[in-house]
């Protein structure tokens, strides 16, 4: 199911130890992420976490955007599907936790709360 929810994908990030002029890891997790599922995906420069790379995050309008490092080619770009699936349905713009991909729970970088966030409201 697709829904709002964007996942950008830095392409220029390194995975540790790459040889500078070696593929950018962030390039490949790119591809892959853009024919692993039905959301749109956007190509960034970089989401300023460089030494956790390659990096991607879930931005959903009027939800929590979410943060994710150290993913790879194998598995996350999946898991990043699922999880902008999970945000997209969700009532209160969170993605829920307990049902989230491992890799999302292990690898989340950060979180940040929608423009019109209150106090009232809550995130896991
Ligand atoms: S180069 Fe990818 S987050 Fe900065």
């Amino acid at each position: 199911m697709s829904s709002d929810v964007v996942i950008f994908v830095c392409t220029s990030c390194k995975r540790e130890g790459d040889a500078p002029d070696a593929p950018r890891a962030g390039a490949a997790l790119g591809e892959a992420v853009a024919v692993a599922g039905p959301h749109r995906v956007q190509f960034v420069k970089c989401l300023s976490n460089c030494s956790r790379g390659p990096s991607a995050a879930l931005v959903r309008p009027g939800g929590w955007s979410y943060v994710f490092g150290k993913l790879e080619v194998e598995g996350s770009p999946e898991a990043l599907h699922e999880g902008a699936a999970l945000l997209g349905a969700s009532e209160d713009g969170t993605m829920p936790w307990n049902s989230r991909p491992d890799i999302l729970k292990r690898q989340m970088i950060a979180r940040i709360p929608p423009f019109d966030f209150t106090p009232a409201e809550s995130a896991p």
